[in-house]
């Protein structure tokens, strides 16, 4: 696989979560039985990324820290920078320079809930060349960036949250792109709302036709988690069907075993540190199940 590092954005201001985010982040909020921020991590270890950086607020980072550790139990190098105000996503890529160093880089919001068959994300890390997005369907598309296309299903334009979308075909919080990305977001302007918009970036490759939109099938579930009831939502999605299977979605300890980046005995070495709780039960049936 083409080497790739990962950044998972997890600022941000929460603000549609208040009160809820006054003392604990969006993305440590949990979604059923485990953070937010696991289920993104998740989609990242599953694409095969175990080189990740997690940009976060000052206030945040050491909570965090406390739950992530540098990812060595999972089999992942886990690193942090800090975002000091939430100046946009592009911004990322900026932070994220040096980590970057001249490989290709996936970013992934840290609020975004994928869930179904996620090989797309292997798929598109070995075919990008230059910047690679997904376009989702959805019944509200406006408060997206949008992804026009053409009658041979040509990428057109992108816009981000238009008053009179193009396309019902949502771009979600999931994205590749070439290790210039970097500089080509150095050179992205302020918007209006004092953003450094990701759409900016996706047009710079749009421009250069080095711009891939995949589209993500009905069989993908792309949760959104912004508001009360999205995260409400999204919870008993979740529940549901581990209710139903009997197993976890994004319990990283199953991931990192099932990708091998761990072996048996360094998954028994860490359910050992783990609190006496279903979550560790679980952890001990992994191997059992294979
Ligand atoms: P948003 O949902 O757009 O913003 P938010 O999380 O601040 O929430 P609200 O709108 O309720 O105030 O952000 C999407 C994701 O990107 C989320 O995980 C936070 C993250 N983010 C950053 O980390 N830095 C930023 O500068 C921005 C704009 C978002």
């Amino acid at each position: 696989m083409k080497p790739t590092k990962g950044i998972v954005l997890a600022g941000g201001s929460g603000s549609r979560l208040y009160p809820l985010s006054t003392i604990c982040s969006k993305q440590l909020q949990p979604i059923y039985d485990k953070p937010l921020i696991y289920y993104p991590l998740a989609t990242l270890m599953l694409g095969g990324i175990r080189d990740i950086l997690l940009i976060t607020t000052p206030h945040d980072m050491p909570l965090f820290q406390k739950l992530l550790g540098d990812g060595s139990q999972w089999g992942i190098s886990l690193k942090y920078a800090i975002q000091t105000a939430p100046r946009g996503l592009a911004e990322a890529f900026i932070i994220g320079e040096e980590f970057i160093n001249n490989n290709q880089v996936c970013l992934i919001l840290g609020d975004n809930v994928f869930y179904g068959k996620l090989d797309f994300l292997r798929n598109a890390l070995e075919k990008n060349i230059g910047g690679t997005i997904f376009g989702y369907q959805v019944t509200d598309p406006e408060r997206y960036g949008v992804v026009e296309f053409g009658e041979n299903g040509e990428v057109l334009s992108i816009e981000e949250k238009p008053k009179l979308p193009k396309s019902q075909y949502a771009i979600p919080g999931l994205y590749v792109f070439s290790s210039d990305v970097v500089n080509i977001a150095k050179n992205v302007q302020p918007s209006p709302r004092g953003e450094l918009e990701i759409t900016d970036i996706h047009n710079a490759y749009l421009q250069q036709n080095t711009l891939q939109v995949e589209i993500m099938g009905r069989g993908i579930a792309w949760l959104d988690t912004g508001t009360p009831e999205s995260l409400l939502e999204a919870g008993t999605f979740i529940h549901a069907i581990e209710k139903r299977q009997g197993m976890k979605i994004a319990c990283l300890e199953e991931i990192a075993f099932l990708m091998k980046y761990i072996n048996e005995e360094e998954l028994m070495r860490h359910i050992i540190s783990l609190p006496n709780s279903s979550y560790r039960q679980y952890c001990e049936k992994i191997m059992t199940l294979q």
